[in-house]
Parts: C-alpha cells; structure tokens; sequence
C-alpha cells in the first residue's frame, strides 16, 4: 500500500479547523458532466461542497440526491444546499443501501453518480466523534454512530491475533502483531483506547523510522477505521448499486484516497469494461457478458500541485471515471 492514506487521520500542518474543502471539484464536475435536467447521486454528501457544484453546473432544474452515513453530515449540508429548494434530496443512508434508498427518492435512472471517499475534516475535527490522534476522549470513528461497534470496543475487546489481522489487513502495517500485542497489554488503561493515548502507544511500540512524513500511528488508525465502517465492503455494494442505477451515458465518478480503496474502483472498473468473463481458451463467448462501462479521460487523475499546496489533505486522492455503456 502507498502510505497515502493519510488524509482523515493525520494531524498537522493541514489542520481541522477550516472546514472541509472539497477535493478535485473542478475535475469531477467535468467528468460527470451534468447539465440542467440531469438526475445525479452524490453518494458522500459530507458538508455539500461537491454537491453544490453539482447543482450550479445543472441549473436550472438539474436535481441531486445526496446520501451520507453521518446524520451530522446530512444537516451541514442541508444548511449549504438550501437555496437550491426542492431540486435537492438528502438521505441519512449508506451507499451500500443506494439501490433501495436512490429510487425511493425518485432517482431510478440517473446521468451521473459520485463517490468522495473517507471521512471529513469537519469529522476529523469534532473530537467527540473519535476519529482523531489529538482527542482524548474514546476512539469512536463510526460514520454512523447509531450503528456497529466503536473502536474503542474493538481495541478493549479483541484478541490480539484478530487486532493484528485487522492492522495487516486494513493498515498494511508491518508491526502489526507487536502494536496488538502492546494494546491488549494496556488496555485495562482506560487511555489506551483514546485517540493520543493509542497514537503515543504505536509511536513508543514501533522502531522510529530515519525520517517520517506521517504520523507512525497512521496506518493503525486508518485500519481501525476501515474495520469499524466495513468500508471496503459498503464500497463494492455502492459501486454495484450505481452501476445498477445509471443510464447509458451516465457517468461513475470516485475520488479515493488510499490504495485499499483505489484497488477496488480499478478492479470493478477493468472488469465492468471487460464484460466477457469466459476462459480465454473458449474461441467463443458462452457467458454473454457484455462490457457495461468504459473509461472517461486519464486513469488515475491526481490534484494538481496547486490543489495540494492549498489543501495538504488532498495529496492522497485519485479520481477515476466511466461512462455506461449502451446497453
Ligand atoms: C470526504 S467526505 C465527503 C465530502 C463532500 N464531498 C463535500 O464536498 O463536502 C466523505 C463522506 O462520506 C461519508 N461516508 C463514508 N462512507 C460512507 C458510506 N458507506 N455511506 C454513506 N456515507 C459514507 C462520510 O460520513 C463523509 O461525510
């Protein structure tokens, strides 16, 4: 894995108190290509700044159903889109759920669909939520926090070869089994499992490195995170459920942000755009798999170095893009 994954757990010069700014806007605005009257899906509402995007770029009557996890997302940007009236649904919902939740609001056919994976500043900066190296309170890092087990509990409860799969798993973390070991050690120290308690226990744990660009504890919180929200497997379902939902020529737009997450847009990409999945030693298709996406433009895109200098969070993303095809 890059040890790109950093945007959402690390603190530092980038800071939390600004907001969340929205990443690659102008480029996934381009790439789903809305225009008035079109029906898209933003899947990670979050604060509503790429949505709003959306809606400007589809005025006059372009409408937008925007989906988020977090109940708190959901009202942030119910504040951000108001002036955009009834062109504009919000659903608490995972995007797992889209294929249910989408055609309930009306959208059953839609132009475009788009993914901002991860969390957002503005969640990385509430220390009640739990997500961050600098909260002392519990680690949480539920998207939803009405739903699943907080991290907390995983980290007070787990034995340490299954803390130590999901570090591996999650994280790539090559001291897994050390840090897991270290954790259930401590655990019976309440501080163990808050945000700067678990971030000094990895950074005393792991050999120090000559010289580090990231937080030693990065990974280990980016894996707890991944397990809390069964992020890898809402994200195969999200993709399926979009594709389901598209109209020929509608547009599939993802940003991520670290390789976990870019693996599985780029593996369901090149085998939507394959279609056949016959044997290559068959002269003839029997499967009849036709190919349901092709892709749109450079794959993957980066920010530009100007995006990152402005905005230090967006270093990790890649956007990737496809187009339906006809049916
Ligand atoms: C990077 S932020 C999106 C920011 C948004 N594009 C903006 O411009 O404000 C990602 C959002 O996705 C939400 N999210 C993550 N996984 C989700 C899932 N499986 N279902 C629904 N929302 C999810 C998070 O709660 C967070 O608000």
């Amino acid at each position: 894995m890059s040890l790109q994954g950093l945007r959402g757990t690390a603190p530092g010069r980038d800071g939390t108190e600004d907001g969340h700014l929205p990443v690659m806007v102008g480029e996934a605005v381009a790439a789903l290509s809305p225009v008035p009257g079109s029906l898209q899906i933003d899947a990670t509402v979050g604060g509503g700044g790429h949505a709003e995007r959306i809606l400007e770029a589809s005025t006059p009557d372009g409408r937008l159903v925007g989906l988020d996890a977090d109940r708190a997302a959901i009202a942030r940007a119910r504040q951000r889109l108001a002036r955009f009236g009834d062109r504009v649904v919000l659903r608490q919902a995972n995007f797992g759920e889209m294929g249910e939740v989408a055609p309930a609001a009306g959208f059953t056919e839609v132009d475009g669909v788009l993914f901002d994976l991860g969390l957002s500043s503005d969640q990385l900066a509430d220390p009640t939520r739990g997500f961050s190296f600098r909260s002392d309170a519990p680690l949480d890092m539920r998207f939803d926090p009405s739903l699943g087990t907080p991290a907390h509990e995983l980290l007070g409860g787990l034995p340490a070869d299954e803390l130590a799969a999901i570090f591996r798993r999650y994280g790539e973390e090559p001291f897994a089994g050390r840090i897991a070991r270290a954790i259930v050690a401590q655990r019976s120290d309440p501080r163990t499992v808050t945000g700067t308690g678990l971030a000094a226990l990895v950074e005393r744990v792991i050999p120090r490195g000559p010289r580090r660009r990231i937080h030693p504890a990065t990974r280990v919180f980016q894996a707890l995170r991944i397990a809390v929200n069964r992020e890898l497997e809402s994200l195969e379902r999200g993709l399926a459920g979009a594709l389901a939902l598209l109209r020929p020529g509608g547009r599939l737009v993802v940003i991520s942000y670290h390789s976990l997450e870019d693996r599985i847009v780029k593996r369901f990409f090149a085998a939507e755009r394959r279609g056949c999945t016959c044997p290559p030693e068959l002269p003839v298709c029997v499967c009849g798999r036709r190919p349901r996406l092709h892709l749109v433009g450079r794959q993957p895109q980066r920010p530009t170095p100007e995006e990152i200098h402005r905005n230090p969070r967006s270093r990790s993303a890649r956007l990737r893009a496809a187009e339906r095809s006809a049916a």
